[in-house]
């Protein structure tokens, strides 16, 4: 809800069990900070303060907030004082995020301290008879150990909401949606093998069956044996599965092009020129869409999303699951200069190399990305007992929590060596390997 809703209209919605004022990079002293009705403390419902929301309800309720002489940013230890139900099986850690500049010196009226920090004297609050309770770090970030059972013991403990956002549960309602939306109607859906399509596909396949069609345009540009992989997971679930082999139209259309720009026009524009000519020929009316919501707001995207439960829950493999995101142009971002099928090759086998040296070690987990840039240079080496000339392949593995940003990852010599290695021995086209070292910004991950 907008921080300007009335008393009036957050009581009249019976489905409401409890407040969390959020954080935001305000002063309660800033003219046009934001407020809430103050009628909403009377409302008898819980509230919660993070951050900004704490320093409000201190504000107003009659407590004394200053504005810190330098700031508490990072983590710091908290020290609870009064263990209130609020704090409850925390555990061992108590280290929490802090994030501000302002700081609550004086308790309001009825309010106990629960907790502080070096810098915050009062860095948890509570009202216990009108359960309001502040929290001056941020619980819902992940730097903030166990600062989901915070937030848990908040909505289920005190709030007493029950546990319904379960992925059967949110696979129910999606079908059930879907059915209601789409009725009798066909409905078309861009698969590529992703996790996003993937369940978005599975989702409304359940809802509606064969009249789902589900186009896959093999462009040439995919990765090693995507083709069969989507035919063999997908042939299985019961949805109507069109594969569109376009590999010789797309490469026609990229030759001669080297422009990153023009190169991702031309695949968009054919994309979906094929799709919009099944979409005719099937009679769909319904476009299908999966992506997530951290596409909408551009950041935010981590590997464990819950789209990922969602495909567990639809019985998807894991390998749909667990894969690496891959991007909507495919290999031809990885291809600077012309794209041809050769290049598409090189890329695509290197790739794969890449992928099979680091999957079994340590650092697969924290990997966002790995994968082949092939450059259209060409150097010398020594092969055998001949000279050769020959193309450059970049390695690029990069670690990201947000997508914005990216660091490269640090993967010890040893394994660059094999990965090196392999691509000059088994992709005959290249005779130099070299490992990309830098961050995003001011580099991003893909090479265009
Ligand atoms: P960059 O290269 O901008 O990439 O650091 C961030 C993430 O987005 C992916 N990416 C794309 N995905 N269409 C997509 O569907 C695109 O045109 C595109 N360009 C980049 C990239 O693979 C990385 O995960």
């Amino acid at each position: 809800m907008p921080s300007n809703i009335s008393a009036k209209l957050l009581s009249a919605d019976k489905s409401v069990k409890g407040i969390i004022l959020s954080g935001g990079a305000r002063s309660v002293y800033e003219k046009d900070a934001p407020r809430f009705d103050r009628k909403i403390l009377n409302l008898n419902l819980p509230i919660l303060g993070i951050c900004y929301g704490h320093q409000l309800i201190a504000h107003l309720m009659g407590g004394k907030v200053v504005s810190g002489k330098s700031g508490e940013y990072g983590l710091t230890k908290l020290n609870i004082k009064n263990a209130e139900e609020i704090l409850v099986r925390l555990g061992k850690s108590k280290n929490v995020w802090m994030n501000h500049r302002d700081i609550v010196v004086k308790l309001p009226k009825s309010f106990v301290l629960v907790a502080n920090t070096e810098h915050s004297k009062i860095a948890v609050f509570v009202n216990k008879k009108q359960k309001i309770f502040g929290v001056q770090f941020h619980p819902e970030v992940s730097h903030t150990e166990n600062g989901n059972q915070i937030l848990k013991n908040f909505v289920i403990d005190i709030c007493k909401c029950r546990k319904s956002w379960t992925s059967t549960l949110v696979a129910q309602n999606l079908i059930h949606e879907t059915q209601k939306v789409i009725g009798n109607e066909k409905a078309i859906i861009g698969l590529s093998g992703g996790v996003d399509s993937s369940v978005a596909a599975a989702l409304v396949g359940k809802a509606i069956g064969k009249k789902l069609v589900a186009v896959y345009v093999d462009t040439g540009l995919m990765r090693d044996s995507e083709t069969k992989f989507v035919e063999r997971t997908f042939r299985r679930k019961n949805l109507n599965l069109k594969i569109v082999k376009a590999e010789k139209q797309f490469f026609r259309a990229l030759k001669g092009v080297t422009s990153p720009e023009q190169k991702r026009k031309i695949i968009g524009k054919l994309f979906a020129d094929i799709f919009y000519k099944v979409a005719k020929k099937e009679r769909a009316i319904f476009l299908i869409q999966g992506t997530i919501y951290s596409d909408r707001i551009e950041s935010g995207l981590t590997k464990h999303y819950e789209v990922r439960k969602l495909a567990t829950e639809l019985d998807l493999p894991k390998e749909i699951t667990v894969r690496q995101v891959f991007p909507g142009p495919g290999l031809a971002v990885r291809i600077i200069g012309e794209i041809t099928p050769e290049r598409v090759k090189i890329v695509r086998q290197a790739g794969k190399i890449i992928e099979e040296e680091l999957r079994g070690t340590e650092f697969w987990k924290n990997i966002w990305m790995s994968f082949a840039v092939l450059l259209p240079i060409k150097s010398v080496g020594i092969q055998g007992d001949e000279r050769s000339y020959k193309y450059p392949v970049v390695v690029r593995i990069v670690e990201s929590r947000d997508v914005m940003t990216a660091n490269f990852s640090k993967i010890p010599f040893s394994i660059l060596e094999k990965i090196s290695t392999r691509i000059t021995n088994e992709v005959r086209e290249v005779n130099r390997v070299v490992y990309d070292i830098t961050n995003k910004p001011p580099a991003t991950m893909e090479w265009e």
